[in-house]
């Protein structure tokens, strides 16, 4: 089959588009063919790319985590009542295993959910990461409560506009920030105020926040501890807090697969609950170009196509 792949961590210029071996399915996985899969920015960076959970060297590396297809293999111990062949799945692959950017691809079958019936997969694969993401900052780490103030920054991104959507969802008042550009849409998402980082001092929220998601880090988030009000939290996924708020408490998290939390993402999706941006797409085979546009700061949610996709999902309701 063919994937793309990074032969040691290194800038995307590094990545070729190889002929591999099909995927072996381990006990409790399921093969894909991928339809769609996505990146974050950053990936080609992560120490668990390149390794397994024993940190053993696995590059050649595949990458890309999210990915949105169809059934066509249950490996040992999946169970044939929880998904069958043929249907039409998605979900964020563990990083320490190969990713989607693959024609066909083995995943725990314990992360992937249903697509939901008229969600595309190029729309499905958009999904994974960036909305468990959110979900988990705000959710579980932030413990986020109806009436409560959120600051969002990096509200205009990926993972931002979802945010941004869920803590409104919830109940809360959402102050998203970011660069002067995503005004509008991060107010469409439903925040409540827009802070352009760039010209509006953040020390005009200290003290004010319940909860801070930070995605940006550095400098942003060194100011961040003191937006905390009494009690609040900081969430980050850009980088470990240096500092503590002063009366409150910081984190810092790496996202994990979780099906159930997946289910509930699908639902809001198909519900019209959240939206999401329509994806940048490129061919699977045009990966190398698609992780160096974002690399060179290109926005959007790049999503990347298997054009050479023959599965179709199974008939039989479920
Ligand atoms: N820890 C984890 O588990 C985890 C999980 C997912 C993602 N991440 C990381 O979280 C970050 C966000 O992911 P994403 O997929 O949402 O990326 P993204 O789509 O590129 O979004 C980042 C957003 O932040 C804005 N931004 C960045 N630097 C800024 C600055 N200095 N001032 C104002 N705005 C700024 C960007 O604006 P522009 O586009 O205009 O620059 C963009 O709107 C990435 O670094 C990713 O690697 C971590």
């Amino acid at each position: 089959m063919n994937a793309a792949r990074m032969p040691r961590p290194g800038r995307a210029a590094e990545m070729m588009i190889e002929t591999t071996p099909y995927p072996r399915a381990s006990v409790g996985d399921v093969i894909i063919e991928v339809h769609a899969a996505a990146f974050t920015p950053g990936e080609l960076d992560w120490e668990p790319t390149y390794v397994d959970r024993a940190g053993r060297d696995r590059s050649p590396a595949i990458p890309a985590r999210d990915v949105s297809g169809v059934v066509v293999e249950l490996g040992f111990g999946t169970n044939p009542s929880d998904l069958r062949v043929g249907d039409r799945v998605f979900g964020m692959i563990d990083r320490y295993r190969d990713g989607a950017a693959a024609e066909y691809v083995a995943v725990e079958a314990r992360d992937l959910a249903l697509v939901p019936d008229g969600v595309e997969h190029t729309q499905a694969a958009a999904l994974p990461m960036s909305g468990l993401t959110a979900w988990q900052a705000l959710m579980v780490h932030g413990g986020l409560t109806a009436g409560q103030r959120v600051v969002i920054h990096g509200a205009g991104g990926a993972v931002g506009q979802l945010a941004v959507q869920i803590a409104r969802n919830a109940g809360a008042e959402v102050i998203g920030t970011g660069r002067a550009h995503d005004r509008k849409l991060v107010v469409d998402c439903g925040a409540t105020t827009f802070l352009d980082l760039a010209e509006q001092p953040l020390a005009a929220l200290n003290g004010t926040a319940d909860l801070v998601f930070d995605m940006i880090g550095g400098e942003i988030l060194a100011q961040s501890t003191a937006l905390v009000a009494p009690g609040g939290t900081l969430v980050s996924i850009a980088a470990p807090p240096a500092t503590q708020p002063p009366a409150g408490r910081a984190v810092y998290f790496i996202v994990e697969p979780n099906r159930t939390q997946l289910i509930e993402l699908a639902r809001s999706l198909a519900a019209g609950e959240i939206t999401l941006p329509a994806p940048v797409l490129y061919p699977l085979t045009d990966a190398p170009q698609a992780f160096k546009d974002k690399e060179n700061g290109v926005p959007g949610k790049f999503v990347l196509r298997n054009e050479n996709a023959q599965s179709r999902a199974a008939s039989q309701p479920r």
